[in-house]
């Protein structure tokens, strides 16, 4: 059976992944609130389509960071994507320049930035950041990512320490042996290791990165590198000020597609404060439960300017490799621009903040 929209890709990806990997990319934080609240946000906000527009020439290309794009969605950044298919995160990389979109990677993943550069060379590439304990590791990943030609830094801001997943945890998760956290040499920061105690990654995490990270961090980030800073992970205006303050080039509203805080608010939710907030002086992102053409029609109208795919770009890696990312943000790229058919506009600016409309709207009949 063909695969049509990204929920297939899902089903099939959830039929071929082992268990320990596939409940390390499918959970969320605790109860799993905040992750079944980032599709049902969605769900609760109506179009309101124009009619007699003329439609029939649509564009959905954008800039992001003064890069084109040919479409608003990207791919953030997720973590060892080995687990899901053999070439990893060089498969994504490719898919994404195949595309004409933006790839980030993460810092934990299991292919290095270096072998990503090499693989994807004509991809426009972010480099997704944490802060270690002992900052000069963060400081050589910043520099090694400049010399790699990545585009941007997007610092992860949301993760002092890591959710608790309770399926990693009954899974006492690990890497599978014959792979490692690429972008390190050394034992204590390529191995996510089986612990008595629970999950590996919370370990890993919790033994490495910085709980201690502050404002000051960004600063100090600031002062080593040139590159466009993202701060990923925002739910409130408040932060997004001091963020925009700081020089930030973008904010991601995020809630780590629910894997952090449980009890957050969907991303979707958080998006109108932040952009109203900030909107007139950096990028607005967001990620977290992007499905369908709709919910970036829904994001643009509500002022974002590029959403990103977490787990939809791994269901693809799983199902087929590059292929399968190709063909999940062709999926994604079509419904988006039937979606600007259906809704009367011929491009970005187009779409306006009065499509959108919370379902409290139409419930006073
Ligand atoms: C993530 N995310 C993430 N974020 C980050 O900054 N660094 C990382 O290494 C990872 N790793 C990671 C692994 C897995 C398996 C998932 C599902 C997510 C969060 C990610 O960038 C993004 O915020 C969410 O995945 C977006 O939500 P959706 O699209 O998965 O609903
Ligand atoms: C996660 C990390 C790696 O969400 O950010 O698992």
């Amino acid at each position: 059976m063909s695969l049509a929209c990204l929920r297939d890709y899902e089903l099939r990806a959830h039929s071929v992944l082992p268990k320990n990997a596939l409940d390390y990319y499918k959970s969320g934080a605790g109860e799993e609130f905040s992750l079944q609240l980032n599709r049902d946000a969605f769900n609760r906000l109506r179009l309101q389509p124009r009619v007699l527009r003329d439609v029939s020439c649509r564009d959905v290309s954008t800039t992001v960071l003064g890069c084109r794009v040919t479409l608003p969605v990207g791919i953030a950044p997720t973590a060892m994507q080995r687990m899901a298919h053999p070439e990893g995160e060089c498969a994504t990389a490719r898919a994404a320049g195949a595309m004409g979109t933006v790839f980030t990677l993460s810092t934990l993943s299991t292919s290095s930035l270096e072998q990503v550069a090499a693989a994807a060379p004509d991809t426009l590439k972010w480099f997704q950041l944490y802060i270690y304990k002992d900052r000069k590791v963060t400081q050589q990943l910043v520099q090694r990512a400049e010399k790699a030609g990545f585009k941007a830094l997007v610092l992860t801001v949301d993760a002092p320490v890591f959710g608790i997943r309770n399926a990693d945890v009954r899974n006492k998760f690990s890497l599978p042996p014959h792979l490692a956290l690429a972008n390190f040499t050394d034992s204590t920061t390529t191995h996510v290791n089986q612990t008595e105690s629970g999950s590996g990654i919370n370990e890993y995490v919790n033994n490495l990165f910085d709980q201690s990270i502050s404002w000051e961090d960004v600063k100090w980030l600031k002062s080593i590198t040139r590159l466009p800073l993202v701060l990923k992970g925002i739910l409130t205006a408040e932060d997004a000020i001091i963020g925009a303050n700081m020089g930030a080039a973008a904010i991601q509203v995020s809630n780590h597609g629910g894997r952090q805080l449980d009890g957050a608010p969907a991303p979707i939710e958080a998006l109108p404060e932040i952009v109203r907030a900030v909107g007139d002086r950096c990028e607005v992102y967001l990620d977290g439960g992007v499905r369908q053409g709709t919910d970036v029609f829904k994001a643009l109208a509500l002022g974002a300017s590029m959403v990103f795919l977490g787990r939809p770009a791994i269901w693809g890696l799983a199902v087929e490799g590059e292929k399968g990312v190709v063909d999940v943000l062709t999926l994604i790229k079509r419904e988006f621009n039937h979606a600007l058919a259906l809704a009367g506009c011929t491009c970005i600016a187009d779409i306006k903040p009065n499509m959108v409309v919370h379902e409290s709207r139409y419930s006073r009949l």
